[in-house]
């Protein structure tokens, strides 16, 4: 399982799209709240926001799934599903409830939701709203969702008796959690490595390890507190300066905060860490091509965040493409 440490935003597509080749996964299935996620993958000269469809396409024997827990914007899922010619491996869940116009009004017409919280406007939190209050419609009552419609709790499992490769990957971060999150300036679901679980339907027995993916430096989109913010004048002295995938705005910046990584790390039982964009905050790192290779700046950094967090680094990110990331599995 991938899950997100700090806001979102933390290169989750990345480290996923990697795993899915590396690892040659034979299932991707997505968990988190919906298509407010927005994971950047760059792959073979091309950028690719996948907000549906797990980030695992790269690998073309990948099949694809989005979990019950999820919810579907069927608009976005077809255009993505036709835009990577994936019809033969994508499937939804029946039990996936369904983002309607109505929905996306409600989320940028409310001026709570708007301007306070200032939300991603995408229909999700009032699609929520409207699932908790039993009144929502489902994957399986969409005629032109039919052909996709599968028992994803069951593939998955399946899947994972029989010895194949499966990765759940999570979206959003831990810190915009319905319950462990700044509140109210959070997103409309828990979204730590229990629930992705939950949205999937998978035991967390099940689970063999916790992948929680962290940026060199942390960045939150919309409002609530950031520690240690910088301005955003020093964010793009620094290479930090970023838009966001789904909404354009800029996100705002704060260094790398050791104590909200150890409690992201607590609440997701996290085993493995990610860290991302090493080669942004350490710009002499871009072309290194194992651990040694690294600054000692950068070197001291990575250890430091093990010492303090327990948990090994198994990846590093330090180029934006899927295949650059130095891979310490075998190491550790
Ligand atoms: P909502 O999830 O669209 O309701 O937005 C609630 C809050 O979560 C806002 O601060 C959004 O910017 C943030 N948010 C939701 N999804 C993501 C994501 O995938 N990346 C970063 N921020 C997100
Ligand atoms: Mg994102």
């Amino acid at each position: 399982m991938i899950v997100g440490g700090f806001y979102g935003d933390e290169g989750k597509g990345k480290i996923a799209s990697y795993l899915a080749l590396k690892d040659s996964a034979n299932l991707m299935v997505r968990g988190g709240v919906g298509p407010n996620a927005g994971h950047s993958v760059y792959w073979k000269g091309k950028t690719y926001k996948m907000r549906m469809l797990p980030s695992g396409f790269v690998n073309p024997e990948c099949r694809l799934l989005i979990g019950p827990g999820v919810l579907l914007d069927p608009n976005i899922f077809l255009k993505e599903v036709t835009d990577l010619g994936a019809e033969h491996r994508a499937g939804v869940d029946p039990q996936c409830a369904i983002i309607e116009a109505d929905h996306i009004e409600r989320d940028r017409g409310s001026d709570y939701l708007k301007k306070k919280i200032a939300t991603t406007g995408t229909g999700c939190g009032p699609c929520n709203v409207d699932r908790v209050a039993r009144i929502a419609k489902l994957a399986k009552d969409v005629p032109q969702l039919k052909r996709y419609i599968v028992d994803v709790p069951l593939e998955t499992n399946t899947a994972i008796d029989d010895g194949k490769n499966v990765i759940l990957e999570g979206t959003q971060g831990t810190f915009l959690s319905l319950f462990h999150g700044t509140y109210p300036y959070v997103t409309s679901k828990d979204v730590t490595a229990g629930s992705i679980a939950a949205d999937v339907g998978v035991g967390p027995k099940k689970i063999d390890d916790v992948l929680i993916v962290f940026k060199a430096y942390v960045t939150r989109v919309g409002g609530g507190p950031l520690a240690g913010e910088i301005t955003e004048a020093e964010a793009a002295e620094k290479g930090w300066a970023e838009v966001a995938t789904v909404t354009g705005r800029s996100r705002r910046a704060a260094p790398f905060d050791l104590n909200l990584a150890k409690r992201a790390v607590m609440l997701n039982g996290a085993t493995q860490i990610a860290i991302t964009k090493l080669d942004t905050v350490f710009p002499e790192c871009e072309n290194a091509k194992n651990f040694n290779d690294l600054s000692r700046e950068a070197a001291t950094f990575i250890e430091k965040i093990e010492n303090s967090l327990k948990t090994p680094v198994t990846l590093l990110g330090i180029g934006p493409s899927v295949e650059e990331v130095i891979d310490r599995r075998k190491e550790l």
